[in-house]
């Protein structure tokens, strides 16, 4: 299906939720669910390129996810670890740029290695940006900069009590060199944000849907991006933008 690039989203930011209710579902154990779950993303990336999509955000792991049993935080580490080793080469070939968002702290080093290998393999690629939310969560991401803000003006000896404005934290945020999310999904029926890009999302619009992430494939995507292209957005304004 063409879509004109115009009504595409300039960011679609999802949160890949189901994992563990599809496995369930299935008498499965719930590591099947994200095993599963990456074979998703794959079929994104694809969808996405295809469409001409340039920036998606991928929520795989938020700073609230440790409170998980150790056995699934070492399962779904270890399906990212494998899953760079099976597919990096082929994403690197097909243009994507892999970004990271979130603290580094607490990823497991291998995990980490493997991360900055491909962000460092596919940082010249144009295609399309992939920014990769690990070890994410917006309230950490605001603190982090507010504190980078701090930072910069103590080694500026600019006065400390200057007020802080918008942009100042917006350009210390993990994503300040993308625009804002135009499209916000959450896969798997809730209708929350779970702590995810809270700043970025100001002016998203919001798309729930009840399927499981390991079954959102081509037409789920095609489905959000028509229901975005219907939204009226006035950013406030009383005339469409
Ligand atoms: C989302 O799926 C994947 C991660 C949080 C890593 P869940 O694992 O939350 O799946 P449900 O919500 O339990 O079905
Ligand atoms: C959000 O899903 C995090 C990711 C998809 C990585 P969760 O399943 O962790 O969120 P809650 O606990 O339902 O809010
Ligand atoms: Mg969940």
């Amino acid at each position: 299906m063409q879509i004109l690039s115009k009504s595409l989203p300039k960011h679609v930011a999802i949160i890949m939720d189901g994992n563990g209710r599809w496995a369930s579902g299935r008498g499965l154990p719930r590591v099947e669910g994200h095993r599963e779950g990456s074979n998703a993303i794959k079929r994104l990336l694809d969808t996405s390129l295809e469409i001409g999509l340039k920036v998606i955000s991928l929520y795989a792991f938020s700073t609230e996810n440790w409170k998980r049993p150790p056995s699934e935080i070492h399962s779904i580490y270890s399906l990212l670890e494998e899953f760079i080793d099976k597919e990096l080469d082929d994403i690197h070939r097909k243009g994507v740029k892999i970004i990271h968002s979130g603290s580094r702290d607490k990823i497991p080093k291998n995990s980490l290695k493997k991360v900055d290998l491909a962000i460092e393999q596919t940082q010249k690629n144009k295609s399309i940006i992939v920014n990769f939310c690990l070890n994410y969560g917006s309230h950490a991401e605001i603190v982090h900069s507010v504190n980078e803000v701090l930072k910069e003006r103590s080694n500026k000896e600019k006065p400390l009590d200057t007020k802080i404005k918008e942009k100042d934290i917006e350009n210390h945020l993990y994503t300040y060199h993308l625009p804002d999310v135009d499209l916000l999904i959450r896969t798997g029926g809730e209708k929350r944000l779970s702590n995810f890009l809270l700043w970025q999302s100001a002016y998203a619009e919001l798309y729930f849907t009840d399927v499981l992430w390991p079954d959102f494939d081509k037409d789920s995507l095609h489905t959000a991006l028509d229901w975005f292209k219907s939204r009226v957005r006035k950013f406030g304004d009383v005339k469409q933008k």
